[in-house]
């Protein structure tokens, strides 16, 4: 039970809040190509639509089928086929990210839209396959400069999020064994205060992580993760 509160991560419910409600705008049979989908945990939001999949399963870790194996830089499908790109927490992951925003822009059909989700702040994951986090600013510039409209760019989740993270990361990694602070005086005498605060960052955690699901507050400090939604521009016909 414990294990399981200190396991709760704020993030994942906003990140199924805004594919829950992306996915709600989707027509029926739309096609949909889940970039870097990896375990694919939103799947089962896109159930009314085809869904298809894409990633390069390099990661030592457990992956669902994907429809194409490949690096996204290199998808093996014609132009424009997709109506619907699904690109959640996988940009922070790619060497050259223009290039692959570049290859997302190529098979999405002009009007077709992209959810995408990913870090600002983040511990790093999935090594050695992870490269940046991105600003707002960066986002904006990375999409514009790709061809795509940006329709909107969020903070995911809210501060409360951020500080929730922040402390579970604080009851996790800080040492409480004197031997692992020096030992020494000011080992053992550190060690139980670390302990106690350990103790008081898990509870505090558990709390703001509980407060993010119930409040979003955007009003100071900074998200853990942004979301956007971008559109491949139709292009306007020219008068002859
Ligand atoms: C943090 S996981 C996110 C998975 C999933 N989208 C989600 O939201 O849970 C990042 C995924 O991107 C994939 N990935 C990273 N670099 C890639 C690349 N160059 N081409 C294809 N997939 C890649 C990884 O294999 C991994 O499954």
């Amino acid at each position: 039970m414990i294990k399981r509160l200190l396991n709760f991560n704020s993030s994942r419910y906003r990140l199924w809040q805004e594919n829950a409600a992306f996915a709600a705008t989707i027509p029926q049979g739309a096609l949909v190509l889940d970039a870097g989908a990896g375990e694919a945990p939103y799947r089962s939001l896109f159930q009314h639509t085809r869904y298809e999949s894409a990633d390069f399963h390099k990661v030592n870790k457990p992956y669902a089928p994907s429809t194409y194996v490949c690096d996204l830089k290199s998808i093996p499908v014609e132009d424009n086929r997709f109506d619907v790109i699904v690109f959640n927490q996988v940009m922070e992951h790619l060497p050259e990210p223009v290039l692959v925003l570049n290859e997302l822009y190529r098979v999405l059909k002009p009007g077709g839209k992209m959810i995408y989700t990913g870090p600002l702040f983040y511990e790093e994951h999935e090594q050695p396959y992870d490269f940046y986090r991105y600003t707002q600013f960066a986002l904006r510039y990375l999409f514009t400069t790709t061809g795509f409209v940006i329709e909107r760019i969020d903070w995911l989740e809210g501060y409360f999020g951020t500080v929730g993270y922040q402390l579970n990361g604080m009851a996790r990694y800080l040492p409480y064994r004197p031997r692992a602070i020096g030992a020494g005086i000011a080992g053992y005498g550190l060690a139980p205060i670390l302990l106690l605060l350990k103790i008081v960052f898990a509870t505090l955690s558990i709390a703001f992580h509980a407060l993010e699901t119930r409040i979003k507050f955007t009003a100071r400090g900074y998200p853990k993760n942004y979301v956007a939604i971008v559109r491949k521009p139709v292009p306007v016909e020219q008068p002859e």
